[in-house]
């Protein structure tokens, strides 16, 4: 069970505030997160649906949340009933009666009895929301319940004539970030910046790539936190593959370390990514990249504010990156020309950030129709720019080669501007030497 930090009541303005939008005659169907086998009878660790969860703060598999405004009872919950058997052998379960004390629900039932129950609560309702093609067992089941009622029209019962997406309406409510929410993600990024420093101290040539994460383990569980993704632990060359996450090779004096791990509190998470000499020194050469990564990254953040565009900052890392490539000899070129043709995108590939909530790549558009999205307050963005250089770069000298580099910071927008919520690691080159001690 998670420990809830977000309090009942900000559940329920949740819930209101939904429903508010569905309006009259609608109804939500809003499924709890299946658990995946991982192996036989062996499961994945359960992870709770992120809309479900944001609505419900229910922990549980086996769950769907009716909404239906304006009826008797707006918020029912269908759960696992209590089953001292079953508990003793799986864990503790809220039960029916602890979805209404605990959970705030208006009436539960048991989770078997949903095909019985739903063609009932389907019967009548102008509306239903629900966001089809994620849980396709699921959906099928929708259509069959609608089916039912679609077969009693004789008997006086109508059927709902209008499907919405209800995901729309809550990605954009979970995009602005109450201060409950902030809280959570604030200390998900104070956990993780433990981790990060932890594993600049300890690290040193002749370690592995999966004994320094098995330190960023250690400070996310020693707080109750779990990953919010697979850490990316990649020394030298494996610096330069993005997702890499076998975390598998020897840590070799003179190479890059680059870390880009985060940790999920209250399913909050935190996403941080520095980039350090495994022998604690830097080369001149990545120095010189390294100190390029980190301006470019400063002038990003320097452009979160409200009323900037979502773009804005990956434009400014943009110009910082052509300019400094050009400098240093990899790009060869006019700035603007290099900018124009996207040649950045050899060492530059990915973009230079994406909102960061429950998810860690998480919801809500970054357009507004056919422009970029300005910035609000509440809203919570990485700023994450990089250069890999691989080996074999054509038209690159090879001292340049396998410096892989990625700075990634969380960033909320504020009223007065931003607050970097992961400034607790170090990234100024000369502190991240003096943490490293060497
Ligand atoms: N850790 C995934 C990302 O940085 O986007
Ligand atoms: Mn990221
Ligand atoms: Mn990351």
């Amino acid at each position: 069970m998670y420990a809830k930090s977000v309090p009942s009541a900000e559940f329920a303005q949740r819930r209101q505030r939904l429903m508010e939008t569905m309006g009259q005659g609608a109804i939500a169907l809003i499924p709890a997160a299946p658990e995946r086998t991982r192996n036989r009878d062996t499961h994945y660790p359960y992870r709770q649906d992120s809309d479900f969860y944001y609505l419900s703060g229910f922990p549980e598999p086996e769950a769907l949340m009716v909404l239906m405004p304006g009826s008797e009872s707006p918020y029912t919950l269908f759960c696992r009933e209590r089953d001292p058997l079953m508990e003793t052998w799986n864990g503790r379960r809220a039960g029916v009666e602890g979805a209404v004390e605990r959970f705030g629900a208006d009436a539960a039932f048991p989770i078997k009895e949903l095909e019985e129950k739903l063609p009932e609560l389907l019967a009548d309702r102008e509306r239903v929301y629900y966001a089809m093609g994620y849980q396709p067992d699921f959906d099928v089941r929708v259509m069959e319940w609608l089916n039912k009622v679609r077969g009693k029209v004789r008997a006086g019962v109508r059927a709902p004539r209008e499907f919405v997406s209800v995901d729309e309406l809550i990605h954009e409510m979970r995009l602005r970030k109450s201060d409950a929410e902030i809280q959570v993600m604030s200390e998900a990024a104070r956990i993780s910046a433990e981790a990060h420093r932890r594993a600049m101290e300890v690290c040193r040539p002749g370690l592995t790539e999966y004994e320094i994460e098995a330190e960023l383990l250690h400070t996310f569980r020693r707080h109750k936190a779990v990953p919010s993704y697979p850490a990316i632990v990649g020394g030298g060359a494996n610096g330069c593959i993005l997702h890499y996450v076998e975390n598998a090779s020897l840590l070799n004096d003179g190479d890059l370390l680059l870390i880009d791990a985060g940790a999920e509190v209250d399913l909050y998470a935190a996403d941080i990514t520095r980039t350090f000499p495994v022998n604690g020194r830097f080369s001149s050469e990545q120095r010189a990249v390294y100190e390029l990564v980190l301006a470019a990254q400063q002038a990003a953040i320097d452009q979160v504010r409200p009323g900037r565009h979502w773009n804005d900052p990956h434009e400014a890392a943009l110009r910082v990156l052509t300019e400094g490539m050009v400098e240093l000899g990899l790009l060869r070129g006019e700035p603007a020309e290099l900018m124009e043709k996207e040649e950045y995108k050899r060492f530059f590939m990915h973009r230079t950030g994406h909102w960061l909530g429950m998810d860690v790549h998480d919801v809500g558009n970054y357009k507004d129709g056919e422009q970029w999205r300005t910035l609000e307050p509440g809203m919570v963005m990485t700023v994450e720019p990089g250069l890999y250089i691989a080996a074999g770069a054509e038209g690159v000298d090879e001292r340049w080669w396998n410096i892989g580099i990625r700075i990634e910071d969380d960033v909320l927008v504020t009223q007065q501007g931003h607050r970097v919520l992961t400034d607790a690691v170090p990234k100024a080159a000369a502190e991240v030497e003096a943490l490293m001690g060497r």
